[in-house]
């Protein structure tokens, strides 16, 4: 049975910057890789897109999207501490031009998990001085950009770089610190709601939003309170910190099976993808029904939903579930906006290198090449009809 999406829906794909411009030698993360040993590879000249993002917008375009989510990099904007580069600020014009020139939206994140290295050598995001930093990067940004702007992404899921960089270790700084985790929490709340000030007041009428990392927990055998804990400061911390926003971009991959002493392995027979996640597509309807009434009805775009696999039916058939959940939320009277897939290119995906492939375009890494996948023609009909078969 075929299903219809509304008219004006937003369909995109998504990046971030240091995952696919390249040579994002200034921040945290490119230190990380050359000192770390919890990072497969280093992300090098990632998919060159600081050189080629017209070729790919002009795929984006192509295949029949209205909307391309990226992140502009604060380390190149401000590559010391009140030094900005009107270089930098003026080629990100030039991508949210060159989208407007396709009739694709830019939806542009001002902060995708990179910091710049000086924002880390002051302490990061455990530090609360880190928001005020945040929002004059921000008001420099979006003071250049805000009339370009379609729609704006404060922060890219702050739970990850808080828990991954202050608890699990596994982002920079590398930290097991369960109070600076905390701290890094507050930070980026902070920073978040000066960010939506900032832009609000400067050019430009984009509707602003924070993008949140989100699972659809599931409590086995008596982990309720476990799960509640779990949740408590990786989802509803910030989800009760949005009121009066004009969207939460949720960003869902699978689900999450807590037992009462804390997350579960896969469940026995369950296909896993290459991140070793459960292939779960309809968490991504149980998230965004968590995120609507938890924050107390505030309007939902999905920001990102996708599988890292080498097995591209399955990337459709997991985007074709995800949907169908996407439209059972609609029909509930639900305000979901759009949706926007991770991602258009295989790229760098953190800790784990270039070995997932979420892309619906694959790369050479040798030449840069860009190669469409069947799912990108697949996803990107959807896109122009609005009509799933
Ligand atoms: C979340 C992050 O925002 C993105 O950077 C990452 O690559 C994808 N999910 C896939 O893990």
């Amino acid at each position: 049975m075929s299903v219809t999406f509304p008219d004006g829906f937003i369909w995109g794909t998504a990046t971030a910057a240091h995952q696919v411009e390249g040579g994002n030698w200034n921040n945290d993360w490119w230190e990380w890789e050359h000192t770390s040993d919890r990072v497969r590879e280093p992300s090098g000249d990632a998919c060159d897109q600081y050189n080629r993002y017209e070729e790919d917008l002009d795929l984006l375009a192509g295949f029949g999207f209205n909307a391309y989510r990226f992140s502009i990099e604060w380390a190149r904007i401000e590559p010391e501490e009140g030094e900005f580069s009107r270089v930098a600020l003026d080629h990100y014009r030039r991508v949210c031009a060159a989208c407007h020139e396709r009739n694709l939206t830019p939806i542009v994140t001002f902060h995708h998990f990179s910091s710049p290295r000086w924002v880390a050598a002051r302490g990061g995001w455990a530090s609360a001085a880190t928001a005020e930093l945040f929002e004059r990067y921000v008001t420099r940004a979006s003071g250049h950009l805000g009339d370009l702007i379609g729609r704006a992404c404060t922060i890219n899921e702050p739970s990850m770089v808080a828990t991954g960089g202050y608890l699990s270790g596994v982002f920079p700084p590398g930290q097991r610190d369960r109070d600076a985790r905390h701290r890094a929490n507050a930070t980026f709340i902070d920073a978040h709601r000066r960010a939506v000030e900032v832009i609000r007041s400067g050019p430009g009428d984009a509707p602003v939003g924070i993008c949140l990392a989100m699972s659809d927990y599931q409590a086995v055998d008596g982990g309720e309170s476990y799960l509640e804990r779990i949740r408590a400061g990786m989802e509803d911390v910030f989800l009760d910190a949005l009121a009066g926003d004009d969207f939460v971009g949720v960003q869902c991959y699978s689900r999450t099976r807590v037992g009462p002493s804390g997350a579960l392995r896969p469940e026995e027979g369950v296909e896993t993808t290459q991140m070793g996640y459960e292939f779960w597509p309809e968490s991504l309807e149980a998230t965004i029904r968590r995120a609507y009434d938890r924050s107390g009805g505030v309007p939902v775009v999905v920001t990102e939903n996708g599988i890292g696999t080498d097995d591209d039916t399955r990337r459709v058939e997991y985007t074709r579930r995800a949907l169908q959940g996407v439209r059972r939320c609609l029909d509930d009277g639900i305000d979901v906006g759009g949706y926007v897939h991770w991602t258009l290119l295989d790229n760098f995906e953190w800790a784990e290198g270039y070995r997932p492939t979420f892309g619906l375009v694959a790369v050479d890494r040798e030449t840069f090449e860009r190669r469409p996948k069947p799912s990108a023609t697949w996803l990107g009909t959807i896109a122009r009809t609005g009509v799933m078969d």
